[in-house]
């Protein structure tokens, strides 16, 4: 069980070189199964939801050989079942079934895991498999079959990422055209397209809602560097806005960025933008009130929604906070009530209004809710204890040498 003490009220000011992208990278070590070769993937992040993958992929048949943070993989001798309980450990486990469909014309694994966030159901990605020839079973187990997968105009009823995963990675190996409406645009979902694109895959339409694939006979290895994470990115501007600081984060495009650096502008942080550089200088007390809605990109982040909140604990009058992708994402938000936040939720809606906050035990109850406690605990007057935090370790990489590093009083106990 870890937890991480951490004494608010210092200033957070420095650079920030971010960790490549977990959802990224997760996607891309999944779609190397296409390859049918060996992949190398630079500078991947050492955090739990990719040791969990490789755990996946290696009871699976993969070999897998790290050089410094260069890890590769050699998916030769890949099989299509899985039987690796990790799979119920992450989320991304189910972007498995699109490449090995892509690839065996069959998959079988556990339902996936990850985040309690919501029902988080499979619908979509069961007519995408359908919409290209297989059947697809689902229990506690998987299972998709398909005799031939032939290319054919699907829609998705939302833009899910994981779907359009799934989607991309099945089409990319079907016979014929494949025309995919209303997918997700993510840059999670380009970088995957420009990884497959680096193996041979014909795919045209990325970061667009409609994507156009050819499907091809085979792919092959290659060699790729992830897009930096914009989620740790903007987790490390909301602490040194909160704790008024001033400082840059390195590597990720502003543009990825737009309804998240229109909020922290709207509270009156100072933010200038530069290729992959990003500087904010935030203030111990913000503006007024903001109201936020988060939506699939390029709408506002919901990863960002948790990191966000506690930040507009600093705004000096109410601010709203509405949740429209997932049914129960406002456990940072409650917990936060415990440092004397003044929120209460409403159905998908979070009334947050101006507060002092103040060091308390809280508990984290997802990967995202961690980073905001620690976020709302940076500034909080005082000694906070948040527990389980071995949620966070799921997706930040050394989250509390790079705070530490910007000034914070934090250490983290195993
Ligand atoms: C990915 O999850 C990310 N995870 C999530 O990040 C992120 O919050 C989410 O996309 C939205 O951006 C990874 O990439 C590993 P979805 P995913 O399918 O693919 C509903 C983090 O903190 N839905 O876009 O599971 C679903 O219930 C994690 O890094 C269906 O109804 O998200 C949800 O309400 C958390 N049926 C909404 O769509 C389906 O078949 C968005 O889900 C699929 C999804």
């Amino acid at each position: 069980m870890a937890k991480l003490i951490v004494t608010g009220g210092k200033t957070l000011c420095g650079e920030v070189r971010l960790q490549t992208s977990k959802n990224a990278t997760l996607a891309l070590l999944a779609a190397g199964v296409l390859s049918e070769d060996k992949v190398t993937f630079l500078e991947v992040p050492d955090i739990s939801d990719v040791n969990h993958m490789l755990c996946i992929l290696r009871s699976m048949g993969a070999k897998t050989r790290y050089n410094g943070s260069a890890l590769t993989v050699d998916y030769t001798q890949i099989t299509p079942m899985v039987f690796e309980e990790s799979c119920g450990k992450v989320r991304a486990s189910v972007f498995l079934l699109g490449p090995l469909v892509g690839r065996f014309r069959q998959a079988e694994l556990l339902a996936p895991g990850g985040c309690n966030i919501g029902a988080r159901p499979l619908d979509i990605h069961a007519h995408i498999f359908q919409k290209l020839g297989c059947t697809y079973l689902q229990g506690e187990r998987i299972r998709v079959q398909g005799e031939k997968l032939v290319g054919n105009k699907i829609r998705l009823r939302m833009p899910s990422v994981g779907a359009t995963v799934n989607a991309v990675c099945a089409a990319v190996k079907a016979e014929g055209e494949t025309v995919i409406e209303n997918v997700a645009r993510e840059p999670e979902i380009c970088d995957l397209v420009a990884f497959l694109r680096k193996m041979g895959a014909k795919i045209q339409g990325e970061g667009t809602p409609q994507m156009i694939i050819q499907g091809v006979k085979k792919l092959h290895g290659t060699t790729y560097l992830p897009q930096r994470d914009r989620i740790e990115g903007g987790t490390f501007l909301a602490a040194m806005a909160i704790t008024g600081g001033e400082g840059v984060i390195l590597g990720v495009k502003p543009s990825y960025f737009s309804p998240v650096l229109e909020i922290f502008l709207k509270t009156a942080c100072k933010i200038q933008c530069e290729d992959d550089k990003i500087y904010i200088r935030g203030k111990k007390s913000l503006a007024k009130g903001v109201s936020i809605k988060t939506g699939p990109y390029p709408g506002f982040p919901t990863d960002m929604q948790s990191v966000m909140i506690p930040v507009l604990t600093k705004c000096s009058s109410q601010s709203t906070l509405t949740e429209t992708l997932f049914e129960n994402r406002f456990s940072c938000a409650l917990e936060l009530t415990k440092m004397g936040a003044n929120i209460s939720v409403q159905k998908n809606v979070a009334f947050i209004r101006p507060s002092c906050l103040y060091g308390a035990t809280v508990t984290a109850k997802d990967l995202r809710a961690a980073a905001g406690l620690a976020v709302g605990a940076l500034a909080a007057e005082g000694e906070s204890e948040i527990l389980e935090m071995e949620h966070l370790l799921r997706g930040y990489e050394n989250f509390q040498g790079k705070l530490s590093a910007l000034g914070a009083k934090l250490e983290m106990f195993y």
